[in-house]
C-alpha cells in the first residue's frame, strides 16, 4: 500500500469511527429525550416548586385570608357555614392547608398520578379538615363536568402559564362562577426590569426549550391582560418578587416575579 492509500484507510477509519459514535449518540438520546423531559418535569414539581409554595406561604395566607368571609352561593353549603372551592393545577395540594374547614373542594389537574396522590399518599392526612367533593384529572380548559356557577370561588397558583388555553380557561373560570363568586391568583410574570432576564426568557419560552421541559410553562406570558378580557366586575392585584433559598436559583431568578389577585364575578 502506498503512502497516500494509507492516509484514505486512516481518515475513513478515524471519521468512519467518529460519524458512528455520533449517529449512535443522536438516536440515543431522541429515544430517551421524552424519558429525560418527564423526569426534569417531575423532579421540577416535587423539587423546585414545592420550595416556591413554601417561599409564597407568607402570600398564600393573606390572599386565602379571604375565603374565611366568603359565603356560598349554594344554600345547603350556606347553612352549614361553608364553601365550594375549585381549584386548576392542584398537584399534591399544597394550598389545602390554607383552605377553611369542612371546604368543599374540586381538584383539577391534568396529572394522571393526582387523584392517587391525595386519596391515598401518606400526606391524605393533611387533607383531612377539608371534603374533596370531586377529582377531574383533565384540563383546566374544559370543565364540561362543572355546571355553570356552581363553585363560589376558583383558585390557581402557578399553573396558568402552562393551560392548552388561556383564554378558554379563563372562560370557564368566569363560568363556573356563582354570581358574587371570586376568583383568586397567584402567578409568575415577565421581568419588568432585568432586561436580559426578560429575554432569556422570550428566547426559552418561544424557542420551546422551556415548555418542552416543564409542562408547557411560558416565561413570557402575562396573565393580567387575559383575566381583564374575560368580563369580570372587578379585579385587585398585586405584585411581589419571590426571594428566599430554592435548590435552582436559575429557575427561580427565571419565575420570581408574581401577581397575586382577586378577580370578582
Ligand atoms: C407548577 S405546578 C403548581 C402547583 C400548585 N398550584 C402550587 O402552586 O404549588 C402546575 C400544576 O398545574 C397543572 N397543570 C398544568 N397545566 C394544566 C392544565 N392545562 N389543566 C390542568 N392542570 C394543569 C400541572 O399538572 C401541575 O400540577
Amino acid at each position: 500500500m502506498s503512502n497516500s492509500d494509507l492516509w484514505v484507510r486512516d481518515i475513513i477509519t478515524n471519521y468512519g469511527f467518529v460519524s458512528f459514535v455520533f449517529t449512535y449518540a443522536i438516536f440515543w438520546i431522541s429515544s430517551k429525550w421524552s424519558d429525560l423531559q418527564r423526569s426534569v418535569y417531575k423532579s421540577c414539581l416535587t423539587g423546585f416548586e414545592v420550595e416556591c409554595a413554601e417561599l409564597s406561604s407568607q402570600y398564600k395566607k393573606n390572599l386565602f385570608e379571604l375565603l374565611q368571609h366568603i359565603i356560598s352561593n349554594d344554600s345547603r353549603l350556606r347553612s352549614m357555614g361553608c364553601i365550594r372551592v375549585l381549584e386548576i393545577g392542584v398537584k399534591t395540594g399544597e394550598n389545602i392547608q390554607f383552605y377553611p374547614d369542612n371546604t368543599h373542594l374540586i381538584c383539577v389537574d391534568r396529572n394522571l398520578k393526582l387523584a392517587d396522590y391525595l386519596i391515598n399518599g401518606n400526606r391524605s392526612w393533611q387533607f383531612s379538615h377539608i371534603i374533596i367533593e370531586r377529582l377531574i384529572v383533565g384540563d383546566g380548559c374544559s370543565l364540561k363536568d362543572v355546571s355553570t356557577g356552581h363553585v363560589d370561588v376558583v383558585v390557581t397558583t402557578r399553573s396558568l402559564c402552562s393551560v392548552t388555553s388561556i383564554e378558554s380557561t379563563l372562560r370557564e373560570i368566569h363560568r363556573v362562577l356563582a354570581p358574587g363568586g371570586q376568583y383568586l391568583f397567584i402567578e409568575h410574570v415577565p421581568e419588568s426590569k432585568g432586561i436580559f432576564i426578560r429575554w432569556l426568557q422570550k428566547v426559552l419560552s418561544r424557542t420551546g426549550v422551556w415548555p418542552s421541559f416543564f409542562g408547557g410553562c411560558h416565561l413570557d406570558f402575562d396573565p393580567i391582560a387575559h383575566i381583564k378580557n374575560v368580563g369580570f366586575d372587578r379585579i385587585t392585584w398585586d405584585t411581589f418578587t419571590l426571594e428566599g433559598y430554592v435548590s435552582h436559583t436559575f429557575q427561580l431568578i427565571l419565575s420570581r416575579e408574581h401577581i397575586l389577585g382577586v378577580a370578582v364575578r
